[in-house]
C-alpha cells in the first residue's frame, strides 16, 4: 500500500470509530413534561405512567422528566415556554387556549355535556379529533385528550340556586367563557393561577372556586370550603400538548413509540379519573370538613336557565355546527 493509501485508510479508521463513539455516548433525548396537579390525580397518574412506559421501551434513548405542582410552569406560561422549547410536553386543562383558539372554548359551555361519556363522544368524534390540529399554525400540536372529570362548585357559603353566588367572588382558569359563566349569575370571576387557589380561599380573598373532585381533594380545597355544590356543571378536561417543532425533530423511529407509550398512558389516565371521580367524593364526605350539597331537580334547572344564554354568546366564536354536535353527543 503507498503512503498515500495508508494515509487515507488510517484517517477513515480514526472517523469511523469517532463517529461510532460519538453515536454509542449520544445524549439521549428529554422529554420535559410539566403540569399543576398533585401526582395523586389522573393527569399525575398519567404522567407518571407515560415516563414508565418510554423507560421501558426506549431506555438510552429517551428520558422522560416530569414535573408536578407547577414546579417547572403554571398553565399561564407553560405554552410560551413550550414554544421556546423549555418544555416538549405539558396537559393543560381545555380551558387554557384562549390565547391560541377560539374553538377549544366550547368544553368551557355550562350544562353542554351530561357526562364523561357524552364528552368522550365529542373527543373521539370527527369534530373533537379535528380540534386537536387548531393550534397548528400556531406551532402546537394536540395529541390527544385527558379526562380529569365534572365540575362541582364549591364555596364559604351554601350555594342552592343561583342567587346563592350573586356578589361572590369565584376564581376561574383563564377562559372568557368561564368568566361570562359566573357572570351570568351576578358573581365576580377572578383568573388566577392553580397554584393560588387554595391560599386565596384561605384567606378569605375569594369565595369559591370550581374544580374537579379529584382537584378538591388532592389540593384541600374541601379543608377550607365548608361547602361543595354536587352541580356537575361543566367538564375539566386536558389536552395533552406538544409543540409541532419538536414533534416533528423526533427520529422517524422514536415518535411512533412516544405515541404510543402516550397513548397507553392516556387510558390508563382515564380510568385512574373515573375512579378518582368517585372515590375523591367519598373521601371529602367522610373527612366531615365539607358538606357536599345535592340539589333538587327544580334547584338545578334554575342554574341551567341562568347559565346557558353563554352558550350564544359564544356561538360565533366557536361555530354553531360544534355546539350543536356537543349536544348530539349527549343522545
Ligand atoms: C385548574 O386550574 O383548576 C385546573 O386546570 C388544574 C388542572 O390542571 O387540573
Amino acid at each position: 500500500m503507498s503512503k498515500n493509501k495508508l494515509l487515507v485508510v488510517s484517517l477513515l479508521v480514526a472517523v469511523t470509530m469517532v463517529v461510532s463513539a460519538t453515536v454509542s455516548m449520544a445524549a439521549p433525548i428529554t422529554i420535559k413534561f410539566s403540569h399543576v396537579v398533585a401526582e395523586n390525580t389522573p393527569k399525575g397518574q398519567m404522567a407518571n405512567k407515560f415516563k414508565d412506559l418510554v423507560a421501558e421501551r426506549l431506555g438510552g434513548k429517551v428520558v422522560v422528566e416530569v414535573f408536578p405542582n407547577s414546579q417547572l410552569f403554571g398553565d399561564n406560561k407553560v405554552l410560551e415556554a413550550m414554544l421556546l422549547g423549555d418544555v416538549h410536553l405539558a396537559a393543560p386543562s381545555l380551558s387554557q387556549f384562549n390565547k391560541y383558539t377560539k374553538s377549544l372554548q366550547i368544553f368551557d359551555l355550562p350544562f353542554l355535556f351530561e357526562d364523561m361519556v357524552a364528552v368522550e363522544k365529542f373527543q373521539q368524534g370527527p369534530i373533537g379529533q379535528k380540534l386537536l390540529m387548531s393550534m397548528k399554525s400556531k406551532g402546537l400540536v394536540g395529541l390527544g385528550y385527558l379526562h380529569n372529570g365534572m365540575k362541582q362548585l364549591s364555596a364559604s357559603d351554601q350555594l342552592r340556586v343561583p342567587e346563592d353566588a350573586s356578589g361572590k367572588k369565584f376564581r376561574i382558569m383563564s377562559s372568557d367563557v368561564l368568566a361570562a359563566q359566573f357572570e351570568a349569575v351576578d358573581a365576580l370571576p377572578l383568573k388566577k393561577p392553580f397554584s393560588e387557589v387554595f391560599t386565596l380561599l384561605q384567606t378569605k380573598a375569594i369565595d369559591g372556586q370550581e374544580n374537579t373532585w379529584s382537584n378538591i381533594f388532592s389540593k384541600k380545597f374541601y379543608e377550607v370550603q365548608p361547602y361543595i355544590t354536587e352541580s356537575n356543571h361543566g367538564v375539566l378536561d386536558y389536552l395533552v400538548i406538544t409543540s409541532a417543532e419538536f414533534w416533528m425533530d423526533l427520529p422517524d423511529d422514536i415518535r411512533p413509540v412516544v405515541k404510543k407509550a402516550l397513548d397507553e398512558a392516556i387510558v390508563f389516565g382515564n380510568e385512574v379519573s373515573e375512579k378518582k371521580a368517585i372515590a375523591d367524593r367519598q373521601k371529602i364526605i367522610d373527612s366531615g370538613r365539607s358538606k357536599v350539597i345535592t340539589l333538587s331537580k327544580d334547584e338545578r334547572k334554575q342554574w341551567v336557565e341562568a347559565m346557558k344564554p353563554v352558550w350564544k354568546k359564544f356561538e360565533d366564536e366557536i361555530g354553531k355546527e360544534y355546539i350543536e354536535a356537543a349536544v348530539q353527543s349527549n343522545m
